[in-house]
């Protein structure tokens, strides 16, 4: 579809981010990113406590190319951390490794990782580390492989839309995994096309992994998806501290509050910082609809 196409391109753009970073988080951005800084973005982690959520945190941020960045970037994450262990809110963090290095020098990344890890650690923070495109995937699991010789509180996402999700889905048991549909473009040589099968892989791999007995964060906005677990996970009869369901911050709030109340752990996935602009061309990209969040803030 050309809208999609075209957010993805822009989300992409160097040139068009960093023109549209100065000009802050406008054009409807605001209502999905919690703020710039980690205090903002603990205010939003307590208010949704207060709601009977959890949250995971993000600072947003792509496109790094230099140690120096790597390095700062990672100290932010340390930083997050300590701020969530001070406040005691009941959170995780969510990071993204191309913004730990990935690119530069992927030792460099791990070793980011690991020293993150360390202070996650003695705080019991969980961390999970974004999926991101498909040219960052194997890096990605190989590295989550290394941590976990050392560390038990990290995990990664694993994305249905791509015919391999259900091999590494299965190679991942006893890790806990947050399974999402995707939200790249990816080629067909590599990745469905058809939301119908998106779909249907996506809750294949949402089953295989619940039935292992793995933890499972099934992190969507999809209604039919989330009633489809509800009645899987009563028929097999898997208590709810096994699975939780997690969704955007500022995405069908009213389904996120009924979900907590029917005794469901939901989490929200809250992003900060300055560095927004990718990710919310992302979310047009998924839904043209959320155009209207742009529109809203234009108004
Ligand atoms: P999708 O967009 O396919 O919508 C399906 C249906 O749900 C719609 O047709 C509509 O009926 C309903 N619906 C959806 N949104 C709605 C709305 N706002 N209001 C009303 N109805 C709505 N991706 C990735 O590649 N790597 C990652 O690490 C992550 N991480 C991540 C964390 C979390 C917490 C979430 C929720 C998502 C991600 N994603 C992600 C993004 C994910 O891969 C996916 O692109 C989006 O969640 C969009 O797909 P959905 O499953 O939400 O529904």
């Amino acid at each position: 579809m050309i809208t999609r196409n075209f957010f993805l391109y822009l989300s992409n753009n160097k040139f068009v981010k960093s023109k549209a970073t100065k000009w802050g988080p406008k054009f409807g951005a605001r209502s999905i990113i919690a703020g710039e800084t980690i205090d903002e973005a603990i205010n939003t982690v307590r208010n949704l406590n207060e709601q009977g959520m959890s949250g995971t945190v993000d600072h947003l941020g792509e496109f790094v190319t230099s140690r120096e960045e790597a390095l700062e970037s990672a100290n932010f994450c340390i930083r997050t951390l300590e701020a969530i262990a001070e406040s005691k809110v009941d959170c995780h963090l969510s990071l993204k490794l191309t913004q730990l290095g990935l690119d530069v020098d992927r030792n460099l990344c791990r070793d980011n990782m690991m020293r993150i890890l360390e202070t996650a650690d003695k705080h019991k923070i969980f961390v999970r580390i974004d999926m991101e495109d498909y040219a960052h995937l194997d890096a990605t699991l190989e590295i989550l492989h290394e941590l976990r010789e050392s560390f038990e509180g990290v995990g990664t996402a694993i994305q249905g839309y791509l015919y391999r999700a259900e091999k590494d889905t299965r190679d991942l048991k006893g890790v806990n995994l947050r399974l999402i549909k995707g939200a790249y473009k990816e080629s067909p040589d590599v990745a469905y096309q058809n939301q119908e099968e998106v779909n249907r892989n996506y809750l294949n791999i949402i089953k295989a992994h619940l039935l292992s007995g793995s933890y499972t964060a099934v992190a969507t906005h999809d209604h039919r998806i989330i009633d489809d677990v509800k009645a899987f996970v009563i028929e097999h009869g898997i208590s709810n501290d096994k699975f939780e369901f997690q969704m955007l911050y500022g995405f069908r709030r009213e389904l996120q509050v009924k979900i907590a109340k029917e005794g469901y752990k939901m989490r929200i996935y809250i992003p900060f910082g300055n560095d927004w602009f990718a990710f919310y061309m992302r979310r047009l990209a998924e839904r043209p609809q959320n155009i209207s969040f742009a529109l809203r803030g234009l108004i």
